[in-house]
């Protein structure tokens, strides 16, 4: 069920909010207001540690010594964070390794941070989601 609220704010900063909604394609105001809402929420879950989903994307070149063997000896270290891998051989050199997790805000951060950091690894990121009562 919907409900409605009103908001006073700035005309500075309503102007420079309207424009933010036409620049990302919001149809109208209430539907950008939910969605930051929703990323505040979800980002008060990673505070609170609670369970998380994360997609970690990795670009290397599968050339690098070492560096696959590594990749694989950490995510069976971490296999219970783990729950699917996709690789795809982007070329000749390069691979981009995608690795869905979840767990813990902290672990999936973890994980994913050592994944990045491991030497060789060009371009590497993190995105999480919830999982938590706050999306309904
Ligand atoms: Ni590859």
């Amino acid at each position: 069920m919907l409900k409605r609220f009103s908001i006073s704010l700035e005309e500075d900063l309503l102007a420079g909010f309207d424009d933010y909604i036409v620049r990302h394609g919001y149809s109208n105001r209430s539907e950008a207001v939910r969605d930051l809402i929703r990323k505040v929420l979800v980002k008060d879950e990673w505070a609170d540690d609670s369970e998380v989903v994360g997609v970690v994307t990795m670009v290397y070149d599968h050339h690098k010594s070492q560096l696959q063997e590594r990749i694989t000896e950490l995510q069976h270290d971490f296999y219970e964070l783990i729950t699917s891998t996709t690789h795809i051989h982007m070329d000749h050199h390069n691979c981009l390794e995608v690795t869905i997790v979840k767990g813990k805000a902290s672990q999936v951060q973890n994980l994913a941070g050592r994944l990045i950091a491991l030497r060789g690894v060009k371009d590497g990121s993190l995105t999480m989601s919830s999982t938590g009562g706050h999306l309904r």
